[in-house]
């Protein structure tokens, strides 16, 4: 049933303790037909279900009375400091559930000195995002949290080239390419206000449905135009930042993002939301991380809800770990208020499941963790 979507909590209830409590709460926060997009999945959402399940079968191995003096859970990645190994995934258009949109997130993450991916989809210009970021971190005394671009490569170099260098001159500290949604169907269509602002005067392809005579995928532009290899190597050559491939699902893919010069790579499913049948991300790490064999290091994101899922991903090769739908979910409940506090949830899971396994920094935590013991 349709309902009205209630408007962005000013206080945080005692009752919201999890990232679940936030998605239990979030759809009473926004349109049902938001609620459904963000949720969704790619096809019988096979991949969406196993993203979450492969978390649950795995299984830790606590160690008691382990010393935990000076334990700290700050991680140092391409030469950037994060204070935890998680950061906010590339989401598309989060004025889709708050009028502040990605700027209230950004402020979020600076507050929680969290890294954020800002996508190229974003509902509010890169720039203002990034002076949204710098100057909530200005405010606070900290130090800026990492801020990097996420690119889709766009149909012409031109415009991928113009992306690239507005996110340098914003000072974005890193670029990174998604290469695995790159043919995949428009399914919402976005309400009015809403918009992908960054490539507004870009052409769009994206996929209408045609009449029934008319070509389905192959041969329409999306298909015609859609972005290779060479373009990878041809980002490479023109970017000076650090340049990370998202969407790497194949040991095979991840070797010829490493020598095309990928600085880091991040093994995900896009959520479940691409190609359904697709493993679950944390079951595809092992293999990638066996293959690159700590050439570059590894990003996982898609089903991490927890702080144990967090150090599961650890134990398993991933350097740090992303989140994408529980941003948007604190965003809606309670716009910057809930971002910071599910940030903090993440972190205090962390520092919790870490003080029980005996680990005091990031860097130990390697697949000793895990039941049963190898
Ligand atoms: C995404 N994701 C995504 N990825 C990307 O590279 N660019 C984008 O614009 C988007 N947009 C987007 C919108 C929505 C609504 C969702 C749910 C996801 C994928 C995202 O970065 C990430 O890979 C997954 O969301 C991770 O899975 P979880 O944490 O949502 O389970």
């Amino acid at each position: 049933m349709p309902h009205t979507a209630e408007p962005p909590l000013t206080t945080i209830p005692a009752d919201l303790t999890s990232l679940a409590d936030y998605e239990r709460r979030a759809v009473a926060h926004m349109p049902e037909a938001t609620w459904r997009h963000i949720a969704s999945g790619a096809g019988q959402e096979c991949t969406l279900r196993q993203n979450r399940l492969a978390f649950e079968r795995l299984l830790l191995e606590p160690r008691a009375l382990a010393c935990l003096q000076g334990a700290t859970t700050h991680t140092t990645l391409l030469g950037q400091r994060h204070a935890a190994p998680v950061l906010l995934a590339p989401v598309a258009y989060h004025r889709l559930v708050h009028p502040g949109g990605e700027c209230e997130t950004a402020r979020a993450a600076a507050a929680m000195q969290t890294g954020m991916v800002v996508s190229t989809l974003a509902s509010q210009t890169l720039e203002d995002i990034a002076r949204s970021a710098r100057a909530a971190a200005a405010e606070l005394r900290h130090d800026q949290a990492p801020l990097w671009f996420q690119l889709y490569l766009q149909p012409k170099r031109s415009h991928s080239l113009e992306l690239v260098r507005r996110a340098e001159a914003a000072g974005y500290q890193a670029l990174v390419v998604t290469i695995d949604a790159t043919v995949k169907r428009a399914r919402f269509a976005l309400p009015p206000g809403v918009e992908a602002v960054n490539i507004q005067s870009f052409p769009s392809l994206a996929q209408r449905p045609q009449g029934l005579a008319g070509p389905i995928l192959f041969g329409t532009p999306l298909v015609e135009s859609a972005p290779t290899w060479e373009d990878i190597a041809w980002l490479r050559q023109q970017c000076t930042l650090p340049l990370i491939v998202k969407g790497v699902v194949s040991p095979r893919d991840a070797m010829r993002a490493v020598e095309l010069g990928a600085d880091a790579l991040i093994v995900s499913n896009h959520g479940g939301r691409v190609l359904d049948g697709l493993p679950a991300a944390i079951d595809i790490l092992p293999r990638v991380a066996e293959t690159v064999a700590g050439r570059v290091p590894l990003l996982l994101d898609g089903g991490i809800r927890s702080g144990t899922d967090i150090v599961k991903a650890l134990a398993l090769g991933a350097s740090a770990v992303l989140v994408g739908r529980p941003q948007l979910h604190a965003l809606a409940v309670a716009g910057l208020l809930g971002v910071a506090h599910m940030l903090h949830l993440l972190r205090a899971e962390l520092e919790l499941a870490m003080a029980q396994l005996g680990c005091t920094r990031i860097a130990v935590i390697d697949r000793s963790v895990l039941w049963p013991p190898e």
